[in-house]
């Protein structure tokens, strides 16, 4: 199969939010850490009727109702996620509550997990399927999405929540480009889960930002090495007009995309060095290893790459900085951010990179394709995105009290069972499913709105 990419994108977001500035006001830090230290404005958040599966059943259904999709057209599909609820049972059969019905249970594919990685290993599987021996015609689905919440205390406003479902298909307008992606993938304890009946992470956050920024550098090297092998020539951050990232919050991305920079400057001949890079001699012998916290680098590269940082990628902050880290789904929901912040006119063509990176640890880079022409496909896809910023502005503003009270009460619930929750449902977005009861099995029960 020709174009293999995807087809149709869905995004939802919990209906409501805290403001970060109202939360730095609560938390008595200073004014300024959390909207401009970290770069995020709104954190989404959930309260406990709604958990992984809920959140898996209201993007999937709302995919498949937008596009018109039938159960029967499916035959792959898969859920990354790092909030796990059962060690055994996976969301991905959960989500076949809404197949079985239509007689439809011949669908491959189950869940993966680690961390803010498994939405991406979802998504290679789903393509290494359709270009595979045991491929049958019909579509995948693959689904990232996550509740991010962390215990009390600096990580806590690097939260948020939302899914992400992206029909996967031949014959699409956004094209996954082949053999050029890049992984890398070690062991490091930066951020993992091993207390299994708490939803907080254990998290040390300047070894994850470190380890985050050293598989940025190790995945671009290579997947510059893999361009260069296939196609010759040297690429740079110059031959992309987009490059979207893995968003923890904000100023991380912006680092990033200076760190590419600062990654391309060290590759560079010295002749292209002061060709490209005028001014920045004094950091020729600069070693990516010992600069992830130099703030001398940093900020020269931060401002080198000021001007590519608002065309290539503030496109895609949009869903980041008014959610927050939405773990498995944070890339996707940044390529929604992308497709919604510009006219399709502008999207034609468009060559994009992609930064996954999941702790502990596990990160690729590929690119994308978009299609050179509009054809009905493409403006399908986009037009069914145009509902996004309003969906945005019509969430509801909750007091921080209010959603410190929230975290708690999940907190202490998440594993109860029999468990009936009595919090409101009535500001949910219609089609939302929710939990109703967990029973004396821990076997759950969904309505929606
Ligand atoms: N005005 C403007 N900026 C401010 C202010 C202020 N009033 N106060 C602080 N800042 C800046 C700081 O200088 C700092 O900037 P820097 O990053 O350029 O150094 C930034 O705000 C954050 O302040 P810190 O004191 O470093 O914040 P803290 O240590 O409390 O926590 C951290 C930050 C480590 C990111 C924490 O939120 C965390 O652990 N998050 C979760 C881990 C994470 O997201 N890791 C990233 C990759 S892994 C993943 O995706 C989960």
């Amino acid at each position: 199969p020709e174009d293999v990419g995807i087809l149709a994108i869905e995004l939802i977001v919990p209906s409501v939010y805290v403001d970060q500035t109202e939360l730095e006001a609560y938390d008595g830090v200073s004014a300024g850490k959390y909207t401009i230290g970290l770069g995020q404005q709104k954190m989404g958040f959930c309260s406990n009727r709604e958990d992984i599966n809920s959140l898996c059943l209201t993007v999937v259904q709302k995919l498949m109702e937008r596009h018109n999709i039938q159960p029967s057209e499916i035959g792959r599909l898969e859920v990354g996620t790092e909030t796990i609820i059962d060690k055994s049972k996976s969301v991905k059969t959960v989500l076949m509550q809404l197949f079985e019905p239509h007689g439809v249970t011949d669908i491959e594919g189950v869940d993966s997990t680690n961390a803010c990685y498994g939405g991406t290993a979802a998504l290679l599987n789903s393509i290494a399927w359709i270009e595979s021996s045991s491929w049958n015609g019909r579509f995948a689905l693959v689904v990232a999405a996550d509740i991010a919440v962390y215990a009390k205390g600096g990580a806590r406003p690097t939260g948020g929540a939302g899914a992400v479902a992206m029909l996967i298909g031949p014959n699409a307008p956004l094209v996954f480009d082949r053999g050029t992606r890049a992984s890398y993938v070690k062991h490091a304890y930066d951020f993992y889960k091993p207390d299994l009946t708490s939803e907080y992470p254990v998290v040390d956050g300047k070894l994850s930002i470190q380890c985050y920024l050293g598989a940025l550098d190790n995945t671009y090297q290579l997947y510059k090495k893999n361009v260069a092998k296939r196609e010759g020539g040297e690429i740079s951050l110059q031959d992309f007009d987009g490059v979207l990232f893995h968003s923890p919050y904000c100023k991380l991305v912006q680092k990033s995309l200076a760190r590419l920079a600062l990654n391309d400057f060290v590759q560079a001949s010295s002749e292209d060095r002061s060709k490209k890079f005028p001014g920045l001699e004094k950091f020729e012998n600069v070693s990516l290893e010992n600069s992830y916290f130099d703030r001398e680098v940093e900020q020269a590269f931060v401002a080198l790459s000021k001007e590519d940082f608002k065309t290539k990628t503030t496109p895609s902050l949009l869903v980041a900085s008014q959610v927050g880290n939405m773990y498995t789904a944070s890339l996707y929901g940044g390529l929604v951010s992308y497709l919604v912040s510009k006219d399709i006119t502008e999207l034609v063509g468009n060559k994009i990179m992609l930064y996954s990176y999941g702790s502990g640890l596990a990160a690729s880079i590929f690119s994308m394709t978009f299609a050179s022409k509009i054809d009905e496909r493409f403006r399908n896809l986009i037009s069914n995105l145009s509902h996004v910023k309003g969906m945005l502005q019509q969430r509801q503003k909750v007091d921080p009290k209010i959603f410190e009270d929230t975290l708690q009460i999940r907190h202490d619930t998440c594993h109860s069972a029999p468990f009936e929750p009595n919090s409101r449902v009535d500001d949910f977005f219609p089609g939302t499913y929710y939990l109703v009861k967990i029973d004396d099995k821990h076997r759950r029960f969904y309505e929606r709105m």
